[in-house]
């Protein structure tokens, strides 16, 4: 009799997981209050501000600037970092499309470096290897909300005179070092959009300890006005990217329960590395330091096809789903192999052409992130680190049964 559930035995859990996003009667009232107020816009009101203020407290930064997402967010630290026409910007290929895009949309070129098999992040040696007189930016990425060696990022980078940029966008309130991600480099980019661990549907926000530039962004965001300035007046390249009233609201009350959330995710990862790591072929992250808080907006781990009797990831992860837990294969395709990338297809933005003609990209390979696309990497959504101890448990019984049944799951006709 069959025992997998992908093969018509039962699942180990039916019930439902942890639903996103959360809301009460206090984030009513904070919506309903902005709507009466009749004040929708930063302009006029005192909401954004406020936000700002607090987001930029909690994850310990001097300043910031609420925006409309954190895509743009990225765009305009770049354009506030200097980045010219050809300037070339080090990112990793495991992430979002948005990081290594916003360099493209900034007249940039995006050079990609290699991740790390431990945190699924920029690979410090790859990025100092990926330098030339032409890099002015790095873009980090802590993925799921671990952090990358910022340290070492941060000394490579002063040495050659190039500007961090944190991508931050799944790190609400994860600490390393005892310091916030996101605050530790020249820029922290952040995202509010509905999956991330701090929402308001949308939004992102950029946070920094350099006053400069922190008006630098302000300027951006606001149509290239100038604090001070008259409201025709425009000294930069800027555009609308205001966060609205509306969203900081809901924002403000959303950040009350980041503290506890965070630190749920964090005990609850911390006890799914623990469990995990016995079930062979299964290897989560390390921690970089048992001090360390780490958001985990996702929950990565390493699936090792041998100990399974080579099964292939895409199998394993459908087994998994199947047993009720949402299992997923993450980032199944370095961005450097996206059509986008391999026809260069960047519309109006030259810079790369100026700086490099030759630029192909169908030539990069990043071996670290090709074995994590294609055959390690998997990961399980923020929402289920909201849940309880049984809850893991139940990722750990799913995951332990397919391991069992591996024999089962290569014989079956799925
Ligand atoms: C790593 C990373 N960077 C940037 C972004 C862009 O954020 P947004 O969707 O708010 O534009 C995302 C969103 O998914 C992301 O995961």
């Amino acid at each position: 009799m069959a025992r997998l559930a992908i093969c018509g035995g039962e699942k180990i859990r039916t019930a439902p997981w942890p639903a996103w996003p959360v809301w009460d009667e206090r984030d009513e009232q904070a919506v309903l209050a902005t709507l009466r107020s009749g004040i929708w816009g930063r302009l006029t009101g005192d909401r954004v501000s406020a936000f700002e203020a607090r987001f930029a407290e909690v994850q310990g930064a001097d300043y910031a600037v609420a925006v409309v997402n954190g895509s743009v967010s990225l765009r305009i630290s770049l354009l506030a970092a200097g980045i010219e026409g050809g300037d070339e910007v080090v990112v990793p290929p495991y992430t979002f499309s948005a990081t290594a895009m916003s360099v493209v949309e900034a007249n940039g070129v995006p050079v990609f470096a290699d991740i790390e098999e431990d945190t699924f992040g920029l690979d410090p040696d790859a990025f100092e290897r990926a330098i030339t007189p032409r890099t002015r930016a790095v873009i980090p990425v802590h993925l799921g909300g671990q952090a990358v060696d910022m340290d070492r990022i941060c000394a490579i980078a002063a040495a050659h005179g190039i500007t961090v940029i944190e991508d931050a966008a799944h790190s609400h309130g994860a600490r390393s070092g005892g310091r916030g991600l996101g605050t530790i480099g020249d820029l922290g980019s952040f995202s509010f959009q509905s999956s991330k661990n701090l929402t308001s549907g949308e939004g992102g926000i950029i946070l920094t300890n350099n006053e400069d530039l922190a008006e630098r962004c302000h300027s951006i965001h606001h149509c290239g006005r100038s604090r001070g300035g008259e409201w025709y007046e425009h000294r930069v390249l800027g555009s609308n990217y205001r966060m609205s009233e509306m969203q900081a609201a809901l924002l403000l009350t959303q950040l009350e329960r980041l503290p506890e959330q965070t630190a749920t995710r964090d005990a609850n990862g911390k006890y799914l590395n623990e469990r995990l790591a016995a079930i062979p072929g299964i290897r989560p992250l390390p921690r970089r330091s048992p001090e360390d808080v780490n958001s985990y907006h996702l929950y990565p781990f390493r699936y090792d096809a041998e100990a399974f009797g080579e099964i292939p990831r895409s199998r394993f992860v459908k087994a998994v789903q199947a047993e009720g837990v949402g299992c997923a294969e993450g980032y199944t395709l370095p961005l450097y192999r996206q059509e986008f990338f391999l026809n260069k297809a960047f519309g109006p933005y030259t810079g790369w052409r100026e700086s490099n003609p030759g630029l192909d990209y169908n030539t990069v390979c990043c071996p670290v992130c090709e074995r994590i696309s294609y055959e390690i990497g998997c990961w399980l959504p923020q929402t289920y680190l909201l849940g309880t101890q049984a809850d893991m448990d139940s990722v750990v019984d799913a995951i332990t049964k397919v391991y069992e049944c591996r024999e089962e799951l290569a014989a079956a006709e799925v």
